[in-house]
């Protein structure tokens, strides 16, 4: 993937997260699972700080070594506790993570330490492919009926057991 993605990360994906996200200069941001960092640079470039982690070495070098605004990249493994707890408590105003939770094997670790990393009224923002795609989607035995357990999203549903709000949420049909 180049600088700025292809068709859908430009025409979808960012576009839609950047809404939710709304950095404004001079805020802390927190990406997980940034790739080669061209999203991690774009939030750069508006000002925002940027501190970019990704669990594979290889996209963590090509990302240092892109041209482009500054930006602090990590590896980091956002299923592991004791690498997500070193990024700093209340250190970050936001976090995104963009077409990653759908790729981790377990995503309690993360959420758990968001809520340590992102200061009071942090937002945490992500985009996963469509669950009618066959990701993470995991149907439970009272779907649909009464007594439904909720979300059946494991992304949706750990999210929702851990007491967050859901407070924006965008698709948008290709045409
Ligand atoms: C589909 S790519 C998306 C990259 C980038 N966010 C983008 O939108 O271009 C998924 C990324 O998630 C990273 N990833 C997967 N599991 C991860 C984990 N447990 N911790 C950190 N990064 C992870 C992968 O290394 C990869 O860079």
């Amino acid at each position: 993937m180049g600088e700025v993605g292809d068709e859908f990360h430009r025409e979808v994906v960012r576009p839609a997260v950047l809404e939710l996200l709304a950095p404004t200069p001079g805020q802390r941001v927190l990406e997980i699972g940034c790739g080669n960092g061209g999203f991690a640079r774009q939030l750069a470039g508006l000002g925002a700080d940027v501190v970019a982690t990704d669990q594979a070495d290889a996209f963590i070098e090509a990302a240092r070594a892109a041209e482009g605004p500054q930006v602090d990249y990590r590896v980091v493994d956002a299923t592991d506790p004791a690498q997500l707890a070193d990024l700093g408590a209340e250190g970050y105003d936001a976090a995104v993570a963009n077409m990653v939770l759908m790729d981790m094997p377990v995503l309690e670790p993360l959420y758990r330490a968001l809520a340590e990393l992102l200061r009071p009224g942090g937002r945490f923002v992500f985009a996963v492919i469509h669950p009618c795609f066959g990701y993470g989607v995991q149907p439970t035995p009272d779907a649909g009926r009464a007594g439904d357990a909720g979300p059946r999203s494991e992304v949706a549903q750990v999210l929702w057991t851990h007491g967050y709000a859901a407070c924006g949420l965008l698709a948008k049909a290709s045409s």
